[in-house]
């Protein structure tokens, strides 16, 4: 087991990608806190990961604000006593252009998908750095911070910040032994924001098959594990070699 005894947030693990994080790491021996804005939804994958013999438990927080992400992460100390792992794995989409996006909209995004990972990373790193034993961070990033896209104006814009907010995290932590790395996802089961996947979503990988939320997990899990000891950070693309491939013009 790579994470036994191991406390870790997982944000937006009520469903897809965030959802087999958690049950991978609970698999691998960790306790998990589920970080999510939906209750239904968190605590229905607690509810699963109970009956199926590991330890979860969910909390109602908004990664947008500062006041819940503080409380949050002040229940979770108190209710498994530390935290050793933090996935900032929430963000929302917008789908719009540069003309159609309204102030309002960017705002919301930019508030929870590059905001939400700050906060986390504040709290937590205090309760890790308080803790005197050190831990480990994951932001989950995307293909679509990498390069443009024809639309989702905000979402691409805030995944470039969470690209680069991954290293300043990971320069400004490495001193209390905190290794802060992001993983590159592109096309992961359902579509961000939705629930239902969507089989005639195209695929353009190299593999000409869609990736799966449990191939994310498991390059989260390589980098919280003590096979990642050296690698700071990093970025490990999860896209079937999407980013390999030169566009035509
Ligand atoms: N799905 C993909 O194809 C894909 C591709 C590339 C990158 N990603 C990235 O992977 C991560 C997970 O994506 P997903 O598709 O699994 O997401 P999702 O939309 O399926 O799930 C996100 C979860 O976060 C919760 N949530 C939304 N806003 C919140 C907030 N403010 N506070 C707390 N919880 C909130 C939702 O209730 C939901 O349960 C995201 O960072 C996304 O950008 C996904």
């Amino acid at each position: 087991m790579k994470l036994k005894d191991q406390v870790a947030i997982v944000t937006g693990a009520g469903r897809n990608i965030g959802e087999e994080i958690a049950k991978l790491f609970v698999a691998e021996g960790a306790k998990v806190a589920i970080f999510d804005m939906d209750k239904a939804r968190g605590d229905h994958v607690a509810a699963a990961i109970n009956a199926s013999g590991g330890e979860a438990a969910a909390f109602v927080v908004d990664v947008s604000k500062g006041v819940d992400v503080e409380r949050g992460v002040a229940e979770v100390a108190k209710r498994f006593g530390r935290i050793d792992i933090l996935i900032n794995n929430v963000a929302i989409s917008d789908n719009k252009t540069i003309i159609d996006l309204t102030e309002e909209e960017w705002d919301r995004v930019m508030s929870v998908t590059l905001k939400g990972p700050f906060l986390m990373g504040k709290f937590v790193a205090k309760q890790m750095i308080a803790q005197g034993s050190g831990g480990k961070m994951v932001n989950i990033a995307s293909t679509s911070g990498w390069r443009g896209r024809p639309r989702a104006i905000a979402y691409t814009t805030a995944k470039g910040g969470v690209i680069n907010l991954t290293r300043s995290m990971a320069v400004q932590l490495a001193p209390h032994n905190i290794r802060v790395n992001s993983v590159s996802p592109n096309k992961a089961g359902s579509p961000v924001g939705k629930d239902e996947f969507n089989p005639d979503r195209p695929i353009t990988n190299l593999l000409k098959k869609a990736v799966e939320p449990s191939d994310v997990a498991k390059a989260v899990l390589f980098l919280v594990s003590d096979d990642a000891t050296f690698v700071i950070g990093e970025n490990i693309f999860v896209d079937g070699g999407v980013m390999a491939v030169d566009v035509p013009t």
